[in-house]
């Protein structure tokens, strides 16, 4: 694995796996993470692997994309294991660059020219859930990420289903700006617990983590009410709800049902593949997680 840090080291890797003999053809797949990787960013690397024979995986903590008084700074920060981790997991090209390599005008005209362009605001979902909490971050993410696209010119990019808005959002931004790229989804990773893995939860003591697992298992719960006893979807939600009412610790913000095309709240005449959304604070920590359920008439 090479690691680079510029945008010219970064080209110069790519070109020298196609210069190679019998790889002028040869696809490049696209992990951008911020680093602290655990095992669902190489469920993401394997998943790249299978699309593609160059992998790159970028790490690079965008200042753009955390608002003021969230953990920007103390963000974890482990290159050095993140590489090792990298390497073993057979990624070819680790790109980590500097806030001045992928915004070399600075990070304000970054955020100015961004505005300029409208596929790069997050508009309306942009405003809901995650992004009614974090105002900007959206925003900030869709800037780095399409940025990251320019410098890497991939032909495939693996994004985790845990970040399920900020999935939807560059799938819709790609689809304009960035039309012969394709965005894999890849499933999300949990521990035995459920607990969704997360670089955040390494925030989490003991006693946390076990709060955490609660999330999924709330998940766990509307989607067993819906699925098994069919429940309509105000119901799976209250069932759900209903599960974390004994769990104080963990400060619920949002727990909804979204159609996963438009990422808009369901009604209970909705019946398909629905999306249910979970954030919640455990001690300092924000947490997020998601779940397919599907409605299916007649409703119990
Ligand atoms: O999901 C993340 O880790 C980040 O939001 C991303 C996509 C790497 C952009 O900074």
């Amino acid at each position: 694995m090479q690691t680079v840090s510029t945008a010219a080291e970064l080209t110069a890797a790519i070109d020298e796996e196609r210069d190679l003999p019998g790889c002028a053809g040869l696809k490049v797949a696209f992990v951008p993470t911020m680093g602290a990787l655990h095992d669902g960013h190489l469920s993401l690397v394997r998943q790249a692997r299978e699309y593609a024979d160059l992998v790159v995986v970028s790490i690079f903590v965008n200042p753009l994309q955390f608002g003021a008084g969230e953990d920007f700074d103390k963000y974890p920060r482990t290159l050095e294991a993140d590489a090792a981790v990298l390497e073993a997991a057979g990624a070819d090209v680790l790109f980590a660059p500097t806030v001045d390599v992928v915004y070399p005008d600075g990070v304000e005209a970054a955020n100015a020219a961004a505005a300029a362009r409208p596929a790069l605001q997050s508009g309306a979902v942009g405003k809901t859930f995650e992004g009614a909490a974090r105002p900007g971050h959206f925003d900030g993410m869709l800037t780095v990420v399409a940025r990251l696209f320019e410098l890497v010119n991939p032909d495939f990019a693996v994004f985790g289903a845990k970040d399920a808005q900020q999935l939807f959002l560059i799938k819709r931004m790609a689809a304009t700006e960035f039309p012969d790229l394709h965005i894999i989804e890849a499933p999300i990773v949990r521990e035995t617990s459920g607990l969704a893995m997360s670089s955040r939860n390494r925030y989490l003591d003991a006693a946390a983590l076990e709060v955490a697992g609660q999330l999924s298992k709330a998940l766990n719960v509307g989607k067993a009410a819906a699925e098994t006893l069919g429940a309509k979807p105000s119901l799976a939600v209250n069932a759900a709800r209903a599960r974390l009412e004994g769990v104080p610790e963990a400060k619920l913000d949002y727990l909804a049902l979204v159609d996963p095309s438009s990422f808009e709240l369901i009604d209970d005449s909705f019946t398909g593949r629905a999306l249910m959304l979970i954030a919640a604070v455990v001690g300092n920590t924000r947490l997020i997680d998601n779940l397919t359920i599907d409605f299916q008439e007649p409703f119990a």
